[in-house]
């Protein structure tokens, strides 16, 4: 059998390079206040591998994305262990695109802050008055770079992911920083609007494309998952202060009362950690994860 060693390790992810195609595995690992705790948070993995195929699948109607299958069978027999099952997605190599899409439809976080001392969010003036949390008229589509490891990705306006593009791509920058928009502002409204149906606000999120062997672009990565976007609980929503994390709050709330852990969860807080990963999923799908 051949066996597969990660070609990229990330906090949460590994990424295995199969030939023409890559297995993303998503661990069980979490990251709280950008530091990978101790606990292994079981099914994590998979709610959140499970979570992008049912984004994916809901809006190939958008533009194509990189899913090829999730089922292990359909990977080299290396992937068809126990340790792999659910939480691993087989894709379709692409040509990443170098700018990480991120849109936001509340205002918090980073965005909030900008606000706070100017009036605006990544280049584009906000109406005054706005509330930490409030929800935004519309959209707002708030481009970075990708960042080499250890730097911080650097925010840039649509007119530099242009240009940025440009450099790359002669000819093309104007075309694709367009196209990476609006697929990002369209698929950002589909799927914000059905999550709010079942009880989750999607505050904001990072999509990244890449091109295909013909040049098109597709949707890559993960896809709205909690690893990626603010998931907030529709149920107390109230603008005026910062909103409970769907998934980590308990994480966070506990990490934040016990100044002087190592890390580490106790196991009630893990277990109810675990519950809340397992619930969002099936709020958003309808079904219990298999
Ligand atoms: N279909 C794909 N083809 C090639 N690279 C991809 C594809 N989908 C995602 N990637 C890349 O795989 C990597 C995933 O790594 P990740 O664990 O998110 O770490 P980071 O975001 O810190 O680079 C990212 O660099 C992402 O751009
Ligand atoms: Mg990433």
């Amino acid at each position: 059998m051949q066996e597969f060693k990660p070609v990229k390790e990330g906090k949460v992810r590994e990424i295995y390079d199969i030939g023409e195609s890559l297995v993303i595995v998503a661990t069980d690992r979490i990251s709280c206040f950008d530091v990978i705790l101790n606990n292994k948070v079981e099914k994590k993995g998979a709610v959140l591998t499970q979570m992008s195929k049912f984004w994916f699948d809901m809006t190939k109607d958008i533009l194509p994305n990189h899913m090829i299958s999730v089922d292990v069978n359909d990977m080299p027999e290396f992937f068809r262990s126990g340790q792999f099952q659910g939480k691993s997605m087989l894709c379709k190599k692409l040509e990443m695109l170098p700018v990480e899409c991120i849109v936001r439809g509340y205002i918090t976080g980073s965005g909030w802050a900008s606000y706070k001392e100017n009036g605006t969010v990544c280049g584009i003036r906000l109406p005054e008055g706005l509330k930490e949390s409030d929800k935004l008229a519309e959209p707002i589509y708030t481009p970075s770079t990708k960042a080499e490891i250890g730097d911080h990705d650097e925010n840039i306006s649509f007119e530099q992911s242009v240009a940025y593009l440009e450099e790359r791509y002669p000819g093309k920058g104007a075309e694709y920083a367009e196209k990476m928009r609006d697929y990002t502002v369209a698929l950002y409204k589909k799927c914000a609007e059905y999550a709010l149906t079942r009880g989750i606000i999607i505050a904001d999120t990072k999509f990244e494309f890449g091109l295909d062997e013909e040049g098109n672009i597709v949707l890559g990565d993960e896809m709205l998952t909690p690893d990626s976007s603010r998931f907030w609980p529709a149920a107390g929503y109230e603008p005026g202060h910062g909103q409970p994390s769907f998934d980590k709050q308990f994480a966070r709330d506990w990490l934040r009362a016990n100044p002087g852990n190592d890390w580490t969860l106790p196991q009630d807080i893990l277990e109810k950690t675990i519950a809340k990963y397992l619930q969002g999923y099936e709020l958003l799908t309808g079904k219990p994860l298999e």
